[in-house]
């Protein structure tokens, strides 16, 4: 498996070609995630594209929370830091119904006797570990490694601390009628084009990624989420079903780049619950594969289409970040901006 981008260090162990640094900022500028506790002292500044630590996460701070009327507690972006004291902190205290009311794939409350999770471990069956090291526990509580969010509990999230995804992109060149690759107009580059969904929940457009059930192996969650939201699997016959597991196979197999590992800027996210994936590119470069899987929108998704990309996509959580990312990886077209300079 290839890695690039902030994922090298972590994915250490699996790799087998580090790319070399491109000229300008952008990858090799990013911060390597670390397993020590020290990486989130300027938490979430993997986004940042110069590795400047002024950016912490968005969309977590924003209300009312999602598929609720709650509102989170104001965080003012200089407080976000768990490191700026800030005596008056109030945060709204809120876990929807339906994880209380306790589905299997969800965590008890942390004042229920029978519960004693192995935070920071994996706990049998549930990964516990946070791709970006160490997390704080406090009073039982996993702390958000990225910062204050104006509000504890759970909300809609099932696990305290870490709750895994993982995010199939799904990537091919744009071409003319006559297959040839179509170059981007102003920057001359070649156009990407990428799976997407439309998320049923929000209605927004997103890689078509989904969460990690207990005990499952990252790679098949990528294979069976794809299949289900992109190609509607869970519809179809046996016989379909085998023929799309075989097209899958292949697709899946080819040579992959693990794209992004860590924290998700999700609306979802609280003090104590919140998102991470592991974001994989599958590229097929002949375009031959994926011409053999037509696509479905099944499960979670509304709808599913190939998208060109380029910066005016506007995405789910922080999913436009995983896809320029991987339009670096290619040297395809994402702004006609040139990027920033950044400082040595
Ligand atoms: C989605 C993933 C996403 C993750 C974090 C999951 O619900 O299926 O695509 O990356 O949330 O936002």
């Amino acid at each position: 498996m290839l890695v690039f981008g902030p994922a090298r260090a972590v994915a250490v162990l699996s790799v087998t070609v580090v790319l070399s640094p491109p000229a300008r900022c952008g990858l090799s500028r990013l911060p390597h995630i670390s397993n020590s506790a020290a990486h989130w002292l300027h938490p979430a500044n993997m986004f940042d594209s110069c590795n400047a630590k002024s950016f912490y996460h968005s969309k977590a701070l924003t209300s009312p929370y999602p598929r609720s009327r709650v509102e989170r507690a104001h965080v003012p972006a200089d407080k976000v830091d768990w490191l700026t004291e800030w005596k008056d902190y109030r945060p709204v205290e809120y876990t929807a119904v339906s994880i209380l009311s306790g589905p299997q794939w969800a965590d008890p409350q942390v004042s229920d006797k029978t519960f004693s999770p192995k935070f920071n471990e994996r706990d049998g069956e549930v990964e516990r570990t946070s791709w970006n090291g160490l997390y704080v526990v406090e009073n039982g509580r996993p702390r958000n490694p990225a910062g204050r969010t104006g509000l504890t509990g759970r909300g809609l999230l099932g696990r305290w601390g870490p709750n895994h995804a993982a995010d199939p992109v799904v990537t091919r060149w744009k071409r003319d009628r006559s297959g040839n690759k179509v170059a981007h107009p102003v920057t001359g580059k070649n156009i990407l084009q990428f799976v997407a969904i439309k998320r049923r929940d929000c209605g927004e457009w997103a890689i078509p990624g989904g969460m990690v059930d207990p005990g499952e192996k990252i790679s098949a969650t990528l294979k069976r989420e794809f299949g289900e939201e992109a190609l509607n699997s869970l519809q179809k016959s046996p016989e379909e079903k085998a023929e799309l597991e075989k097209q899958l196979q292949r697709l899946f197999s080819q040579e992959h780049f693990v794209v992004y590992r860590g924290y998700v800027d999700d609306p979802r996210n609280t003090d104590n619950a919140w998102m991470e994936t592991e974001a994989v590119n599958y590229h097929d470069e002949s375009g031959e594969t994926m011409d053999n899987l037509p696509l479905e929108a099944g499960d979670d998704a509304g709808m599913v289409k190939w998208v060109d990309i380029s910066e005016k996509l506007k995405l789910y959580a922080n999913h436009s970040y995983f896809i320029k990312l991987v339009t670096e990886k290619w040297g395809a077209h994402w702004s006609e901006e040139p990027g920033p300079e950044c400082p040595e």
